[in-house]
């Protein structure tokens, strides 16, 4: 008896759970199917978006770029760069506007072109110090170069020339200088915690009142830089550079 009850009961709900597979079973798998269809399109219409947004803002920083130097030199052709222009208001207002918009690889590229160009570092630091005193007509003052990485392009063969330049008051926090001369200059008042100075040479450079903790002074040449008034707290300078070098009022706490 229990047993045919058992039976029938099986058989009962077995043509009934068919009955209710054929019936629903087609749109639950439409229903989870197309889930999963749409899921997988989602993600992949966000990894194209994504795509697309990547490309749009090299573009962008491309086209922006290309813009700078086209108007850089129409400000030169319009004499908006000549001496009588100090202190140069509108070509540094334009600078100051479009370096907000780059990322730090333009901007890396961008004081490459200044220099170049003698927009900045114009004095002459061949040995190491300033023998002239000219004013950069770029003033890279209260600006960011936080993350910049300023490399030559052809390593030891050519240091990539950056003498004489004024990075005063400007933050170039864990920026990266990659076989660089940096002969003669001047990081007064800025914040340098945790750069890094790799086969570069800053000879004669002057760090007054810069945030050095963290940097690392890797083999660079430190001949005749003086640092005064700076937190070096934690920074990496060997006994050499130490030698090389000037120290007037410094938190050292230095790592060898
Ligand atoms: C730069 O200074 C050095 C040494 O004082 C000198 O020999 C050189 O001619 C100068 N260069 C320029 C471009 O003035
Ligand atoms: C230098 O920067 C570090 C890290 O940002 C900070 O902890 C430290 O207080 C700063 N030192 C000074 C003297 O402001
Ligand atoms: C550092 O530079 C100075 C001046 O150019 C040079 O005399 C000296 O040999 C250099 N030191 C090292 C370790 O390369």
């Amino acid at each position: 008896m229990v047993d045919t009850n058992k039976r029938v009961f099986w058989h009962f709900t077995f043509k009934d759970i068919l009955t209710i597979l054929c019936s629903a079973a087609i749109p639950i798998a439409l229903a989870i199917y197309t889930a999963i269809g749409s899921q997988q399109q989602k993600r992949e219409a966000e990894k194209t978006r994504q795509f697309d947004l990547e490309q749009a803002e090299k573009l962008r920083q491309q086209t922006l770029y290309d813009e700078f130097i086209n108007n850089i030199f129409k400000l030169d052709n319009y004499g908006y760069l000549k001496e009588k222009k100090n202190p140069w208001a509108f070509a540094n207002a334009y600078y100051r506007a479009a370096h907000l918009e780059w990322d730090t690889i333009h901007k890396a590229y961008v004081l490459q072109f200044l220099k170049e160009k003698q927009l900045i570092g114009r004095n002459n630091c061949t040995n190491g110090c300033r023998t002239t005193n000219l004013d950069d007509i770029i003033r890279l003052n209260e600006l960011s170069f936080d993350n910049v990485h300023l490399a030559s392009q052809t390593g030891v063969l050519n240091q990539l020339d950056l003498e004489c330049v004024s990075f005063d008051q400007v933050s170039m926090s864990d920026a990266v200088f990659s076989f660089a001369s940096l002969n003669g200059v001047s990081f007064d008042g800025g914040r340098l915690d945790n750069v890094k100075f790799d086969g570069s040479s800053l000879l004669c450079a002057s760090f007054n009142g810069v945030n050095l903790s963290g940097a690392d002074f890797g083999n660079s040449n430190l001949t005749g830089a003086h640092f005064s008034n700076s937190d070096l707290s934690g920074a990496k300078i060997t006994e050499d550079q130490i030698n090389q070098a000037s120290f007037d009022n410094v938190i050292r706490g230095v790592s060898r």
